[in-house]
């Protein structure tokens, strides 16, 4: 039986993989961004973080366990989520004096991925979006999901987006103090359900060159990166929202794949050069642009996070075209991995693309089919 004297709240948060990039920060204390973002929250059938948080007067120490594995949590980015969890406790406490001291007692978390950790899968997004939402619910915290999500993003900047579903925006704010640096809900997954995405896992090791490293080389060197923060991104956010809310995929997919390359090309401006994407990326780059080329339109868009995987976004409809031809390629590869990915019937390959197909073949070793999805759940099955 559970012990009464613990207590304790789950939840599972999602992963968010973003078609306008977060890259660079102007204040690193508060993890405040140089540019706002947008990104697809997706389906955590497939991907997520299961978190318990749970406090007990019986605990000695503040305790993170990520896949069994102890984590220093010793970190500035962590405490500052805690301490400002345990500000908003007390506060709760002061008000009402019957509600247990749970702001004084010692916080043990328990995480579980179900996918491979630090692999470029955002994996710190739907750590920190579900360190926070499960510490908050434990709290009985009164927070909105866009105040927990000014706090998540002090954890890392991109998990402030996984505490949404759908279609979430950070704006990047204008105060020095980061009180309107948060996310929003651009649309919600319902608005545009049949969204897909492929993810096509080129390494599953821990990147070379962490974001957090990787984007303040890029702040501190390369001029192309202020052209895009001050011109580009910004045009880019508002055109986004609106194909967003017009459902209209090929502008989505045109700024999407922009992006994206922008992004990468900041990092080869970044002296020395960060090299995030490698030949299986390109690869997959030339397959999608020929899967482009032979419809007449776009009707898939890749993008590349902080390392090589890809995440090729299309809209059901043309799974065919899109999932069938990856499918004819890379049939023989483990891990398509839901009913719907077995469910795709390969396709044939447009012309000229053997060589890029061969490379994607070498290099790709595992395909996740997942599509947008909700916000963090709550959940009764507790790691604690
Ligand atoms: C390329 O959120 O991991 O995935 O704030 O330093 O933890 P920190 O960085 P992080 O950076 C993500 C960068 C990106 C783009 C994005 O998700 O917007």
């Amino acid at each position: 039986m559970a012990d009464p004297n613990v207590h304790r709240s789950s939840t599972f948060a999602p992963v968010n993989i973003a078609v306008i990039k977060y890259w660079g920060k102007r204040d690193t204390a508060l993890n405040l961004p140089t540019n706002s973002s947008l990104s697809v929250t997706l389906s955590q059938d497939d991907l997520r973080t299961h978190t318990t948080a749970s406090c007990s007067p019986k605990f000695t120490k503040d305790e993170l366990v990520l896949n069994d594995e102890d984590q220093d949590i010793s970190g500035a980015r962590t405490q500052a989520c805690l301490r400002e969890l345990r500000g908003l406790r007390k506060e709760v406490e002061a008000k009402d004096g019957s509600v247990p001291k749970l702001s004084g007692m010692a916080l043990k978390i328990v995480s579980e991925n179900n996918f491979p950790t630090a692999a470029g899968l955002a994996s710190s997004a739907a750590g920190f979006a579900a360190l926070v939402r499960a510490i908050a619910d434990l709290y009985t915290l009164p927070s909105s999901p866009a105040e927990l999500s000014r706090i998540a993003r002090q954890g890392s900047g991109s998990a402030c987006r996984s505490l949404f579903g759908g279609y979430v925006a950070w704006k990047m704010g204008t105060e020095k103090d980061g009180s309107d640096s948060a996310a929003y809900e651009v649309a919600p997954a319902s608005h545009w359900p049949d969204m897909r995405a492929l993810i096509l896992v080129a390494s599953a090791e821990k990147k070379d060159v962490s974001s957090t490293v990787g984007m303040q080389a890029t702040v501190k060197t390369s001029e192309l990166f202020n052209h895009r923060a001050e011109h580009i991104v910004p045009a880019r956010m508002t055109a986004m929202e609106e194909c967003i809310k017009d459902r209209d995929f090929a502008t989505f997919a045109d700024l999407t794949m922009k992006d994206s390359n922008n992004f990468h090309a900041t990092c080869l401006d970044t002296s020395p050069p960060v090299f995030y994407m490698n030949d299986t990326s390109r690869a997959a780059v030339r397959v999608c642009e020929a899967i482009n080329t032979r419809a007449g339109k776009a009707i898939c868009a890749y993008t590349f996070d902080a390392g090589p995987n890809a995440v090729v976004y299309y809209i059901a409809e043309n799974e065919g075209q899109v999932a069938g031809i990856l499918k004819s390629i890379l049939g023989g590869k483990m891990g398509w991995n839901s009913l719907q990915g077995r469910a795709v019937q390969a396709a044939e390959m447009p012309k000229g693309m053997e060589i890029a197909a061969e490379m994607l073949e070498r290099g790709v070793s595992r395909i996740i089919l997942t599509a947008v999805g909700d916000g963090p759940r709550r959940s009764e099955e507790h790691l604690v």
